[in-house]
């Protein structure tokens, strides 16, 4: 990966700014065939879902939560599929999603046989909504439900008939709603069954399950999380953001900075409602940072292919790095300064991207410059003229920018649109190419 200017470059001229930044790539687990998955109106098949995972495992993921095996026959099926099918590489661990009640996790047991590395991940909702409005539980009373999971879990993984390595996640679904000592002593109460040690350490995975606060008071609860939990070096701290109030890499970020190790979302935010954290963005803003997000982004345009048709969604025109429009600047001062930013790069050969406006270069997610310049009436003379010299090999006079500028916005407005290539270059040559 390519080193790029940290804007920690520019100071603050009254302190050390930032005080804080991520410095390595946290773990990632997708959850894009559970979380994702259960949030599409047509669930993805057995093909679409094998076709998806093994995108994810070329990707560079590790962790993976393949689904909800014990929620119904496909998905136990598809569970079954990857492990009879030998889908999964040796250093990809499976995740199942199961809740922590007798039955369900039976039966995960059941499917997850053969498989080489699994994590079993129960939950239970905490939050004193849910506790007032859906359990009409108490506290100890959502605690049993925990701990009641974890000795099943336990005494299976004991017992277990195989060579699976088994590693076990618990979440305290809607932690951000539960009061925090609460949560710190449910996941305590888990960590005791399963007489987690820090060789063989717990995912305590931490829900913004509906983000309704500020990213830093998420951050807050991580930190006040990390702070008080006994045993804080026998668990891996998880943070699994949703994205209501349209925050949720902000709150991944400062999440991050507060102390966890270890994030699950999914490709370009897909998930319930307004979807899960978005891996991507987070990834590539580490990547902007010089940080590597130790996931390969080099193709971004086949991942959203990919995307796009096994979950048959569509990725917005801004969505970042990857929208169609995310690399085109449409104004001409805009234009005129990348032209000089990439001119400046390679006259300089220089290591870093210093290109104003594109905070990335294209080239490094497997997009292309050629889009940046749009031809249309509000992208002036310089645009036009980078057009000219780069698509057709005429170097125009810098005189001659100004009048070839207003020629190209006249017959903008007359056909009401952009021009392309082709047609920018009828202008010149009605112009002044004889004829
Ligand atoms: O959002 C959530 O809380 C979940 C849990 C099941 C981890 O998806
Ligand atoms: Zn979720």
């Amino acid at each position: 990966y390519k080193k790029y200017i940290p804007f920690k470059q520019i100071d603050l001229p009254d302190r050390e700014w930032p005080t804080k930044v991520i410095t390595k790539a946290p773990t990632w687990c997708s959850v894009d065939l559970r979380d994702g998955n259960q949030a599409l109106i047509d669930p993805m098949n057995l093909e679409e879902k094998l076709e998806f995972f093994h995108a994810l495992c070329d990707m560079g993921f590790k962790e993976i939560e393949i689904g909800f095996p014990s929620a119904s026959e496909t998905e136990y099926e598809i569970c079954r599929e990857l492990i009879e099918g030998n889908h999964i590489p040796d250093d990809v661990t499976i995740q199942v999603l199961v809740q922590a009640r007798e039955h369900l996790i039976k039966k995960t047991f059941e499917a997850i046989k053969g498989a080489k590395n699994v994590i079993v991940h129960f939950y239970n909702s905490t939050s004193t909504l849910q506790r007032k409005v859906v359990f009409k539980k108490d506290i100890d009373g959502i605690i049993d439900i925990a701990v009641e999971g974890a000795k099943l879990i336990k005494e299976l993984t004991d017992n277990y008939d195989g060579d699976t390595n088994i590693r076990f996640e618990y979440s305290p679904e809607s932690f951000s709603g539960t009061e925090m000592d609460n949560a710190v002593k449910i996941c305590e109460k888990v960590m005791d069954v399963l007489e987690c040690t820090p060789e063989n350490p717990i995912i305590l995975n931490l829900p913004n399950t509906v983000e309704m606060c500020t990213p830093n008071t998420y951050a807050d609860q991580i930190e006040y999380f990390i702070k008080h939990l006994k045993n804080r070096e026998s668990a891996i701290i998880s943070v699994h953001p949703h994205n209501d109030r349209g925050t949720g890499v902000a709150a991944t970020e400062l999440a991050l900075l507060a102390g966890a190790e270890r994030v699950e979302g999914t490709l370009f935010g897909n998930g319930e409602r307004t979807g899960n954290l978005d891996i991507v963005t987070v990834g590539l803003n580490m990547y902007t940072q010089g940080v590597d997000p130790e996931l390969d982004f080099s193709n971004l345009p086949k991942l959203k292919e990919i995307f796009e048709r096994c979950t048959n969604m569509k990725i917005g025109e801004r969505q970042p790095y990857i929208g169609e429009l995310v690399f085109t600047a449409f104004s001409g001062s805009h234009q005129d300064a990348i032209n000089k930013g990439v001119k400046y790069c390679k006259d300089t050969n220089s290591d870093y991207w210093e290109v104003p406006y594109i905070p990335i270069d294209p080239a490094d997610v497997g997009r292309q410059y050629e889009p940046i310049i749009r031809i249309n009436s509000q992208s002036g003379k310089g645009g036009a003229a980078y057009v000219m010299e780069h698509n057709f090999g005429y170097e125009l006079p810098k005189k001659m920018h100004p009048e070839f500028g207003a020629l190209v916005q006249v017959k903008c407005d007359e056909l009401g649109r952009e021009l392309v290539p082709k047609e920018l270059f009828e202008v010149f040559k009605d112009n002044y190419l004889e004829h």
